[in-house]
């Protein structure tokens, strides 16, 4: 049975290669056309899929897209009579795409990859959008029964759902429906603080520990929140006010003059400067948010009587709130997977038509591997000078010596890693115990704000000597507290003493495994600090090109791209 899941036409589009329930090749297609969060269909992903198992599209038994084009097109539509005349401009907008492109969407499908590749799929089949987004969580899970929380923006009409899940069996339990929305709220707030929607939500997590909590300001602002923004039930359902947002009918998220109104802050424009009070707001939102993630995953527990717990959907990328999960002890095994956003959907997708637990690879390392032949090269394109280590521990010294002596490592093996965290395969790497890297690379590096956290990679065995963690979070999806905080780490220690774990072993990652050995046996240091291998507004590296260009426009200082080692002049 080969399955090609699709995820397109909202953001982070990507394709997934799915073979008698084995992942044989998944990736976003911003990885290949170089652009962040794109949305187009993934033309690029799909023929890298295709390439990879020498596979045509006509030998390809079923095609399956992440959502269902007319249950989304009905909710338009009454959300235009019902938002009418606000709603028309908008609605004139949508109308033109829709009757364009998406209404028929097998037929545009089709003809993308009948465009593309010559012939058109023998089946194009649709999947409910949280279906996908669950079956990502629960077939890449270890469990064989649990409880799914999905919490997104909104998939056709439905904002947060409840699965359970037994043996091979996902059943929608109770779903919430657009527009009382988690996501869309704490997108109003990325909104208002001048950050990009669907994009930049990490980035008020970021800025949230900044937020003084003691503070009168952060204190009205929570109850402004949970009193006149939304109307929060002892079940974590939520109800928008709608007098405060225009998502709904227009291109704005929010009413701004309402919200000034209401906070006594204008919103505040890319370029401004954040100020204590933006802290405090971010704070404030991102404590709602957690105590609603609270609440829907205590009733997810009330009504499926369950122990375990998958959580996906956008949201489940607040790995603070997903932090707070685990600590509470609600469940005695919570699950985020390598993709829990929109990307994700395209395995989800195709594993929910799959219908199996018969998941043989649940690691994140599903994209594009490169030769000794196609590295040799692009390296001889650039002109760039190289050692080629054949013994992989005596590269993992070498490099250890390096990091050792504060060189920032651009650290390129192997096949790419699926979702939104470089986990070890495209990464950037440096000693975390330094006062100094985390500006370090801010500014030599990622040129990014400087109030943004690193995150480490710690040997799984020595996690819970340096941080609060019982289990493992092998793709970086839980933040936990540092043990003696800002001491030892402080290039990993976020202001409110936690850190965003990737646990590693050897078999989920055997040369990161190795290189942290190296590293742990010269320094005691069982950790070092793990980036994504990109720069500010770029997707992660995809190709030794890629990484080449990084390298030469930042302040990198070494290059690893397999066993070749290149150090800068
Ligand atoms: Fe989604």
């Amino acid at each position: 049975m080969i399955i090609l899941g699709i995820s397109a036409y909202y953001h982070d589009s990507a394709a997934a290669l799915i073979i008698d329930g084995k992942i044989v090749a998944a990736a976003s297609e911003e990885r290949f056309c170089r652009i962040k969060h794109y949305n187009g269909f993934p033309s690029k992903a799909c023929r890298w899929c295709l390439n990879h198992a020498s596979l045509t599209i006509s030998e390809i038994d079923e095609v399956i897209f992440y959502e269902k084009p007319i249950i989304k097109f009905e909710r338009i539509i009454r959300s235009a009579i019902f938002y009418a005349p606000k709603s028309f401009h908008i609605y004139l907008k949508a109308m033109q795409i829709w009757l364009k492109e998406r209404l028929n969407l097998r037929k545009t499908i089709c003809r993308e990859l009948k465009h593309n590749f010559g012939s058109a799929p023998k089946k194009v089949l649709f999947c409910r959008h949280h279906q996908a987004h669950a079956a990502m969580a629960y077939y890449t899970s270890s469990f064989d029964h649990s409880a799914i929380l999905v919490i997104d923006a909104v998939g056709e009409e439905t904002t947060t759902s409840i699965f359970k899940a037994e043996g091979n069996s996902i059943k929608l339990i109770e779903e919430q429906k657009f527009p009382h929305s988690l996501g869309l709220l704490y997108s109003s707030f990325t909104y208002y603080l001048g950050f990009k929607v669907n994009s930049d939500e990490y980035k008020v997590m970021g800025l949230a520990p900044y937020g003084n909590k003691h503070s009168e300001q952060t204190k009205r602002f929570i109850n402004l929140i949970k009193h006149q923004l939304v109307i929060i039930q002892d079940d974590g359902a939520l109800m928008l006010n709608e007098h405060y947002f225009t998502f709904m009918y227009g291109l704005k998220m929010v009413s701004e003059k309402t919200w000034h109104k209401l906070f006594g802050i204008k919103r505040r424009q890319t370029s401004d400067k954040i100020e204590q009070v933006h802290c405090n707001l971010a704070y404030a939102i991102q404590q709602v948010t957690e105590d609603i993630i609270l609440l829907m995953a205590k009733h997810a527990k009330d009504i499926t009587k369950e122990d375990n717990l998958c959580v996906s959907g956008g949201c489940a990328l607040n790995c603070a709130a997903i932090g707070r999960l685990e600590v509470s002890r609600m469940f005695k095994h919570v699950y985020v997977p390598f993709a829990p956003g929109d990307d994700g959907c395209a395995i989800g997708a195709a594993m929910s038509v799959y219908g199996t637990r018969k998941i043989e690879n649940r690691n994140p390392y599903t994209g594009p591997v490169f030769s000794n032949n196609d590295i040799e090269k692009c390296l001889k394109k650039h002109g760039i000078d190289y050692q080629y280590i054949e013994d992989f521990e005596s590269l993992c010294e070498i490099v250890s010596a390096e990091l050792t002596n504060q060189k920032i490592v651009g650290w390129f093996q192997g096949k790419m890693e699926f979702g939104p965290r470089a986990l070890g395969n495209r990464s950037i790497l440096a000693d975390a115990r330094s006062p100094k890297m985390k500006d370090l690379i801010n500014s030599k590096v990622k040129f990014r704000e400087s109030f943004r956290p690193f995150a480490p990679v710690v040997l799984q065995d020595y996690a819970s000597d340096i941080f609060n963690i019982n289990g493992i979070s092998p793709y970086m999806m839980s933040t936990f507290k540092v043990k003696n905080s800002n001491r030892n780490y402080p290039a990993i220690t976020h202001i409110d003493g936690t850190a965003r774990i990737q646990t590693v072993s050897k078999s989920d990652n055997d040369k990161l495994y190795l290189l942290l050995k190296t590293f742990k046996k010269e320094t005691d240091s069982p950790l070092l600090l793990n980036t994504s291998f990109n720069v500010m507004g770029e997707p992660i590296v995809c190709s030794p090109d890629d990484a080449v260009n990084t390298f030469k426009k930042s302040g990198l200082d070494i290059l690893v791209i397999n066993n070749y080692l290149i150090k800068k002049k």
